[in-house]
């Protein structure tokens, strides 16, 4: 029996999850280069035990990528299970409980850095493999691929090459991961779209050296001040982002598809006070959730420059700094919009200093479909375990290979995910709830026969 499965062995999934989340597979940092390969081995393990096949650590010029097999029928589809390994920094420290990478499980939840994005969604894969493999309940109905990579949170560069080099190996014939999240616990949804990035730091230079700003102050610009306009001039009074042409390729939805999307449960009181804010803002004429999904958006994730230590610095400095983002929807793409920036904010510097922008990593939006058997199985999967079918809903997060498997491998995604906003991913104190690590799991085996039924030769 499924269930009882589920329940005998819920205790020894919440170890060697923990297990897994002690190992600081940090892929920002070099220093880290040595715990992300163990927790790479670890997961090699895990599969090999669960009954995977062909388990091997793919070399690429970074970390490495974790795949396995099971292919037992060419007539059952076969679907490839993504997701990643690698988690983010977890600075700032003292802001944490519970140190990162010493999980504790909490009021039902499971703190540590990687408990939600991804290691605890992906690992949900490997104990419902397990389970399939060993429930009674008529095995694996579906070929199965994982490929669990360790690069996703600076950007899969290198598993981008992976798949461009390995198309054959990879084929599938739907995508399937786990690493975006639900409305709520009692209110299933499944994300149909996930926003493209163009990522820039940007470095804005004014006088040779730093200078005494009671002798040199008033005559030159000062590059922080400079940089602060500069800013502050990438939206108007209504929230629109100003760098011309930005939105020339944006996607309008119509006002049925607005209606449609705007069905999800949304509490803006709730969602105010979740994050400690009297109001919510954003770009005139969009809802809130709107604003974070179907519309592009541009946020500084960073700045600094001149004296920020202790006490007081009369200083005017030579370079002020920024890291600046944009979240782009379809039919923007990142190469557009990267250049139409660098152009823009590298015009609008005033004279008396000059900007250097350098892009980082970006990614494409995407759109998955709804009419497909494999998001019919997925809601059924859901409808089955939540006793409620999923709303689907348009995602604020960038997963770039997304997009990636689509123009290179032309398959599309289902974004199976459990997790919830309040999980403080990327946060200090990130968790992801018992109940969600076991809610995928149950889920996961109805989606694999869901799919079968429907899709097997
Ligand atoms: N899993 C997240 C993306 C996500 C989270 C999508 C929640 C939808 C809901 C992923 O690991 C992530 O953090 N992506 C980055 C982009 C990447 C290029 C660093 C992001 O969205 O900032
Ligand atoms: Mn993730
Ligand atoms: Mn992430």
């Amino acid at each position: 029996m499924a269930a009882s499965y589920l329940a005998d062995n819920q205790q020894r999934f919440l170890d060697e999850l923990l297990d897994w989340l002690r190992i600081p597979s940090v892929s920002a940092d070099p220093k880290f280069q040595g715990d992300v390969r163990r927790a790479a081995d670890f997961l090699k393990a895990r599969l090999e035990e669960a009954g995977v096949n062909n388990v091997a650590l793919c070399e690429t010029a970074g970390n490495p990528i974790v795949y396995g097999d099971y292919l037992t029928d060419p007539a059952l589809p076969t679907v490839l299970v993504y997701g990643h390994y690698d988690v983010q920094p977890a600075d700032p420290y003292e802001l944490w409980q519970s140190p990162p990478f010493e999980p504790v499980i909490k009021d039902g939840k499971i703190y540590a850095r990687g408990a939600c994005d991804d290691k605890g969604q992906a690992y949900m894969h490997v104990k419902a493999f397990e389970m399939m493999m060993r429930d009674g309940q008529g095995g694996v109905p579906c070929n199965i691929k994982f490929m669990i990579e360790g690069e996703e949170e600076i950007g899969s560069n290198n598993l981008a090459l992976f798949v461009q080099a390995n198309k054959e190996k990879l084929q599938a014939d739907v995508i399937l991961l786990s690493d975006t999240g639900i409305i709520a616990n009692d209110v299933p949804s499944i994300e149909v779209g996930l926003r493209g990035l163009s990522y820039h730091e940007v470095e804005v230079t004014g006088p040779n050296r730093d200078l005494h700003s009671g002798l040199y102050g008033g005559a030159v610009q000062n590059p922080i001040n400079a940089l602060c306009a500069m800013i502050a001039s990438l939206h108007d009074e209504n929230g629109h982002i100003t760098i011309p042409a930005f939105y020339a390729n944006v996607e309008e939805l119509t006002p049925a598809a607005r209606a449609e999307l705007a069905k999800a449960p949304f509490n803006e009181a709730e969602f105010e006070a979740s994050i400690g804010l009297p109001v919510a803002y954003g770009e005139a004429g969009y809802s809130t959730p709107e604003r974070t999904s179907i519309r592009p958006t541009l946020d500084v994730n960073g700045i600094w420059g001149g004296y920020t230590g202790e006490g007081a610095k009369t200083v005017i400095a030579s370079k002020a700094f920024a890291k600046i983002s944009m979240r782009l929807v379809p039919n923007q793409t990142s190469d557009e919009i990267t250049a139409l920036f660098q152009e823009h904010f590298t015009r609008i510097a005033p004279a008396g200093v000059t900007v250097q922008v350098r892009p980082h990593h970006g990614g494409e939006p995407v759109v998955t479909p709804t009419d497909s058997a494999a998001y019919r199985a997925a809601a059924a999967a859901m409808e089955t375990t939540f006793g409620k079918a999923p709303v689907p809903t348009r995602g604020g997060g960038s997963i770039p290979i997304v997009a990636m498997f689509k123009s290179e491998l032309g398959i599309d995604s289902v974004l199976l995910g459990f997790g919830l906003d309040s999980d403080a991913i990327h946060s200090p104190n990130e968790h992801f709830g018992v109940f969600n690590f076991l809610k995928g799991i149950e889920t996961i085996p109805h989606f694999y026969r869901n799919y079968a039924a429907a899709e097997t030769r």
